[in-house]
């Protein structure tokens, strides 16, 4: 299946700037009523794509004329930005909702609003339309951009509005955006996944892959720079293949390079890439970059080749270990995270034991591990060979431990080197100290001036306290 050529629809732009008028008009009968600004709270769960949705709707939503709460008690519009891929983050999302419940029946002009991948679910949306009445609006994964107009029609109406997409090929953007940091953005550069790992419930939910024009890309990339962001993540479940089939098809690597063209953009990152579509051209072009940092997160999700075959992960434990032994070759100093799910059905503990050895051998900066969660739908779910929890956990635990000693090890490389760290933040527990993040990704804190915040810093790495150190500025 191909990818569509997305262009921006300007034409659906215009319309959702007319519905923002509308709505604004609602948001200020309602500010009238209580006598101060309305507040919204924007609640995301999941990944950072979901993250970058959450800002899109939270900058609708100050456009209209709510302003943001972190507090949820004290707001007058909930909405919350689901996630799909395991079953913990649905839990999450009931208990919560529980409790708005009670909070509306205090505050009847109280609106809540889901959307998110757990929206694309018809499971989900029946439960909620049976057990949850109180929503007031849900919506997908493909109609974010009509939210303008979807909380026009929630506040013109009493019952719940539901509007769910099976797909889409329209890409709208240019929308409000409210970033979360000034100086740092996500970037979408391509929507859904093609893969289809047999466990996972992303192609379902998210669709196709649809790759963004990338001049489209690229001037969002300037805005963002001219409105002083330094750091850009480009997005995609799979940015490797980003491209592939444009109508004039280009390469990650290409698009990365023309990024680092954009002059005053200082760190390029980007996220998730798929081992089996990690090209040499994306090797070569890191390399020889200035401002791609020296990251990598390359999911693994299992060691053993029968489990990756189930998996459908089109790659062996060999072929990845070739290819990060590739990637340590021409970067020696680049940090390796990945992704690796415990309990597929099938798996054994001597099938744990091989990715163990993975671990082992590639000795990962992180790893972020999961036990397997059956999701409806994708053919994992269906297989019969589930594993006993019991089972599980003994082999969560072995790996967890591997984990995190090798990842100690990789952290304590740095001490003693001078490094260049973005300023981040006010350090959350001792307001003296500056937290950084260096190209590897890890954090620093160090004494410095909030004046700062978005600037890169060289820093000496002092003291290493296993996931994080800390250093001070040299000039
Ligand atoms: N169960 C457990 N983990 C999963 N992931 C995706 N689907 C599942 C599932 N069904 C993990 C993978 C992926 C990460 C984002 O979430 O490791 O890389
Ligand atoms: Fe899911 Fe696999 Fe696509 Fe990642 S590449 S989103 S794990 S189907």
């Amino acid at each position: 299946m191909g990818q569509y050529a997305s262009k921006n629809d300007e034409q659906e732009l215009a319309q959702q700037q007319e519905y923002m008028k509308k709505a604004a008009f609602y948001v200020d009968g309602l500010r009238q009523q209580l006598g101060r600004q309305p507040l919204c709270c924007v609640t995301t769960f999941g990944c950072q794509m979901n993250a970058r949705d959450s800002e899109k709707l939270l900058g609708i939503l100050t456009q209209i004329g709510y302003a943001a709460t972190e507090v949820e008690a004290e707001a007058d519009f909930v909405i919350y930005n689901t996630c799909t891929v395991r079953d913990n983050a649905n839990q999450r999302v009931y208990g919560r909702l529980g409790f708005l419940n009670s909070m509306k029946r205090n505050k009847p002009h109280l609106k809540v609003a889901l959307c998110g991948c757990m929206m694309q679910e018809q499971t989900v949306i029946d439960k909620i339309r049976k057990s949850y009445r109180f929503v007031d609006l849900i919506f997908g994964t493909h109609n974010i951009f009509k939210f303008a107009q979807l909380l026009v029609t929630m506040f013109e109406n009493q019952e719940m509005i539901v509007d769910i997409w099976q797909e889409t090929d329209q890409i709208v953007e240019e929308l409000p955006v409210s970033r979360k940091y000034s100086y740092k953005s996500g970037i979408n550069i391509m929507f859904g996944c093609n893969n289809f790992c047999s466990y996972c419930i992303v192609p379902y939910v998210r669709g196709r892959e649809r790759s963004r024009d990338p001049k489209e890309i690229l001037q969002e990339i300037e805005r963002l720079v001219a409105d002083g962001v330094v750091e850009v993540m480009l997005l995609g479940q799979n940015v490797n293949s980003y491209g592939k089939n444009l109508d004039t098809p280009i390469t990650f690597a290409q698009l990365l390079q023309e990024v680092e063209q954009i002059e005053g953009l200082k760190r390029i990152r980007f996220m998730t890439s798929h081992p089996k579509d990690l090209s040499d051209e994306l090797i070569d072009v890191m390399k020889h970059s200035k401002k791609i940092c020296r990251h990598l997160h390359l999911p693994v999700q299992a060691g053993s080749d029968r489990i990756l075959q189930a998996m459908n992960r089109r790659y062996t434990k060999a072929q990845y270990l070739a290819l990060v032994d590739k990637i340590r070759t021409a970067m020696p100093d680049i940090a390796l995270t990945t992704d690796i799910i415990v309990g597929f059905p099938g798996e054994t503990l001597s099938d744990v034991e091989e990715t163990i050895d993975v671990v082992r051998k590639v000795q990962y900066d992180n790893a972020f591990t999961f036990i397997y969660s059956k999701r409806t739908g994708t053919p994992a779910a269906a297989m019969e060979n589930q594993v006993p929890e019991a089972v599980v956990r003994e082999g969560f635990d072995k790996l967890l431990k591997v984990v995190q000693d090798t990842a100690k090890e990789r952290a304590a490389l740095l001490q003693g080197r001078v490094m260049e760290a973005l300023v981040e933040e006010v350090n959350e527990q001792d307001a003296s100290l500056m937290t950084g993040r260096l190209s590897n990704n890890m954090l620093v804190h160090f004494p410095a001036s909030k004046s700062l915040i978005g600037q890169l810093v060289p820093v000496f790495l002092d003291r290493c306290h296993g996931f994080y150190y800390t250093g001070y500025i040299v000039e």
